[in-house]
């Protein structure tokens, strides 16, 4: 071990803990949660829910874990109030995409640091407006707002440009994920947020509000990936694409009938001119009997150039944990827990995650 990386480990525990809100506790939140629980660098100082049933509850009891004496709320105003060092924002995306900009200015205006997993990964890709109004919450509370997970937040932009560091010349990038969906237990997400089941004609892939709330998550990716190969893109553009069910498929949330939506592909292009250079692509599935995705890893990262590179990533399911937390879940929290340190010590304002390459590569 180098002597930086022993600096590195030891400082966390050289310090008071990071004093840490959970917002939100569906299934990445509590595992965010656990995770924040569990760390001996971090300490829980409040808790923020949306249900009912939850609020005035324990977040140990929440947490599966013992009393911890921080108390779920739903009241923003109690939140605000407290002392803490950053807000971890899970909560469920909502239509539109930017329903959730109101809370997260407020928390930051109120000197709260902020890491969602749902949406701020790239906010210029979105406009100068957006990125604007969410800098001036930052500056009012001299605090930083980023965006993490694992797509959007790992895949396109920080795996993709630390590959890139290996090429002379890059012709194209594409990332891909394809997630099978058939396990999923919440029905709502599957059908109303994931848009299974619908019919063909109800499916609006340009304008309609799943090409629209994708379009938008995922185009930061694209923005974010550009800007770390500094890629003069001229244009971003979606080219959604849906797979129909061959078959009534039993997926765990219910049927996907026959002739009915069984594959959404969220699809974006960084252009330069007419010239496809980097294409994100996020295919959802029920199941393996649906044309086009019998075989497939999970995330796969292609470049295109000199050399080429093909790499895939399949998370493993951790064994005999004794609890239903996926290897996904886990990796979420991973990714937003270890954030916290960086994001707390950022200067004020929108913080993109290291992971440029050595140098850019050279557009053949
Ligand atoms: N970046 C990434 O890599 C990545 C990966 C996977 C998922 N995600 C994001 O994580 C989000 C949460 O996923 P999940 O699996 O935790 O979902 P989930 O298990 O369905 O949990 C839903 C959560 O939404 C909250 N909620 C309920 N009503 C709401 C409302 N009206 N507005 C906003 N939130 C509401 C719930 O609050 P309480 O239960 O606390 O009351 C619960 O925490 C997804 O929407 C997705 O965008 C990101």
């Amino acid at each position: 071990m180098t002597e930086t990386a022993v600096t590195a480990a030891a400082s966390p525990s050289q310090r008071r803990p990071y004093r840490v809100i959970q917002w939100a506790t569906g299934a990445m939140g509590k595992t965010c949660l656990r995770s924040v629980i569990d760390h001996p660098d971090l300490e829980l100082a409040g808790l923020y829910v949306y249900s009912d049933a939850k609020a005035g509850r324990d977040a140990g009891d929440i947490a599966r874990r013992e009393p911890t004496g921080v108390m779920a709320t739903r009241s923003i105003d109690d939140i605000l109030a407290l002392e803490a060092d950053v807000v971890l924002h899970c909560p469920l995306l909502k239509f539109p995409y930017n329903a959730h900009d109101d809370d997260v200015c407020r928390l930051l205006a109120s000197g709260k640091n902020v890491i969602s997993i749902n949406n701020y990964f790239h906010p210029a890709s979105l406009g100068e407006a957006h990125a604007e109004r969410l800098k001036a919450s930052c500056e009012r509370g001299g605090s930083t707002l980023a965006g993490t997970g694992i797509n959007p937040g790992l895949i396109a932009e920080r795996f993709a440009p630390v590959v890139s560091g290996l090429l002379t010349e890059l012709e194209s990038l594409l990332c891909r994920e394809v997630y099978d969906c058939i396990d999923m237990p919440n029905a709502n997400y599957v059908f109303d947020v994931m848009g299974m089941g619908a019919r063909p004609e109800e499916v609006d892939l340009e304008n309609g509000p799943l090409a629209t709330l994708f379009g938008a998550m995922y185009r930061q990716c694209v923005g974010a990936l550009a800007e770390r190969l500094e890629l003069p893109l001229t244009d971003i553009r979606n080219d959604h694409q849906v797979t129909l069910a061959p078959r009534d498929i039993k997926a765990r949330a219910g049927t996907i009938r026959a002739g009915t939506v069984a594959a959404t592909n969220w699809q974006i292009h960084g252009l330069i001119g007419e010239r496809r250079v980097i294409t994100h692509s996020v295919n959802w599935v029920m199941g393996g009997d649906v044309p086009g995705y019998e075989q497939f890893s999970h995330w796969e990262v292609s470049l295109r150039g000199k050399p080429g590179i093909d790499i895939r990533m399949d998370l493993v399911e951790p064994e005999n944990t004794g609890v239903k937390t996926t290897a996904v879940q886990y990796g979420v929290a991973g990714m937003v827990t270890q954030a916290i340190p960086h994001v707390v010590s950022a200067p004020p304002g929108l913080m993109t995650f290291p992971g440029a390459p050595h140098y850019t590569p050279r557009l053949s």
